[in-house]
């Protein structure tokens, strides 16, 4: 974002602050559909919950996979003046609930419109035909997340050789099977692990359709096709060196039309950190500058149990620069709540953190950080009594 620009923000509101560009979610959303026009795009909420960005995505015509029922509710409010049908339409056909775990209420809540569901296990199975036992399932399989910034397979995912026989159970069980999902860990930047989640998938189909389970074939959604859901994963230049999504979807283009046939088969993914990441900047204030230390410290109005948890939880890379100009050296930073953990520079508990260099700052100054609009706000806490930082959506487009 323009570093100007970002400067008149400062001036007018209170740090910190989390400035979302909603232009780059749109450009964002296009550039995935161009790049990937047979994937149907279900905006992972759990990125950015903010009801601004379900809005921006719904007006650009994106889908959405949701973990919660506070989730689904922020979709839902955003879809909620739609004519009865069309709102019932869009939650049938542009929702997900993709949690392979859901809880028995918010299974009760969706029962009514045959939503999407993931699922991995027997008794998760046995949980949405007690609850929801009008939805369209999808089985999530494990596949490899290594060498992906955050892992998911640890928790999720069937093992592909016990797929088929689940598969059996849950439609002998009377449910409807629709597909397999995935996920290669969040920011994956090697493409053969899609490549590999792939023929995996393909080879449970061709196993299911071997031995005669039907797939795909239930006529409850109106068509008759199997779908692929691809998960998220899809990688962001944090440093420029990382692999591009426009390689990536090279990639993905050519093994979905080898392996997936484009009239029996349905692709979709849930992109989160794709759509959001690069579309917000953390700007906070320097609220004490210590000089008398060496490297200087300084203590900002935001930390890593605010905006900057993203470094924790998703272990995302911080680059942190000043508005000011000058000959940089190396500083301690800090965020403003009164543990040790809460160190933005090089520190031994948080394993991705770097040594940080800033021009001489002094109290008052502001720093920002880029690439923070995923995976940032929506972890923040209030400890130690301090709010998160307040959201500015810019760009945001004028009905
Ligand atoms: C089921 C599921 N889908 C989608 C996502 C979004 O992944 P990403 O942000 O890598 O696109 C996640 C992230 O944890 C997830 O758990």
């Amino acid at each position: 974002m323009n570093k100007k620009y970002l400067q008149e923000l400062v001036i007018q509101n209170e740090t910190p602050l989390l400035v979302i560009d909603h232009a780059q979610i749109r450009r964002n959303y296009q550039e995935f559909r161009e790049r990937l026009p047979r994937v149907q795009v279900y905006y992972a909420v759990k990125a950015n919950p903010v009801p601004e960005i379900v809005r921006t995505l719904f007006e650009e015509g994106s889908s959405f996979d949701v973990a919660s029922r506070s989730e689904f509710e922020v979709v839902f409010d955003t879809v909620r003046n739609l004519p009865p049908l069309e709102l019932e339409k869009f939650i049938w056909d542009k929702l997900i609930y993709a949690n392979p775990v859901k809880k028995p209420d918010s299974l009760h809540l969706l029962h009514a419109y045959k939503p999407l569901l993931t699922y991995d296990s027997e008794e998760e199975m046995g949980k949405i035909l007690k609850h929801c036992p009008e939805a369209g399932l999808l089985l999530r399989v494990k596949v490899s997340d290594e060498g992906s910034m955050v892992k998911l397979s640890n928790k999720f995912g069937i093992e592909p050789e016990k797929a088929s026989e689940l598969i059996k159970k849950t439609i002998d069980a009377g449910l409807n099977v629709e597909g397999i999902s995935f996920h290669v860990g969040s920011q994956c930047t090697d493409p053969s692990k899609f490549v590999k989640a792939l023929e995996s998938v393909a080879g449970i189909f061709q196993e299911a359709d071997s031995k005669g389970y039907d797939i795909g074939e239930s006529i409850t959604r109106g068509y008759r096709v199997k779908i692929v859901d691809l998960g998220g994963g899809f990688p962001v230049r944090y440093n420029g060196q990382e692999q591009s999504f426009k390689g990536l979807s090279k990639v993905l283009m050519k093994e979905l039309d080898r392996l997936f046939p484009e009239d029996k088969t349905a692709i979709l993914a849930e992109p989160g950190r794709f759509m959001v990441a690069n579309t917000g900047t953390a700007v906070s204030k320097v609220i004490l500058a210590k000089h008398s230390t060496n490297p200087p410290a300084y203590h900002l109005d935001d930390g890593v149990y605010h905006t900057f948890s993203a470094m924790i939880y998703d272990h995302v890379p911080l680059n942190l620069e000043a508005f000011k100009e000058g000959e940089k050296a190396e500083c301690q930073v800090f965020g403003p709540t009164c543990d040790g953990l809460d160190c933005l520079s090089e520190n031994e508990y948080i394993p991705n953190s770097s040594k940080i260099f800033l021009p001489r700052l002094e109290e008052g100054d502001f720093v920002y950080a880029e690439n923070m609009g995923a995976y940032s706000s929506a972890s923040s806490t209030n400890f130690n009594g301090m709010p998160s930082a307040k959201i500015l959506h810019v760009n945001v487009k004028k009905k």
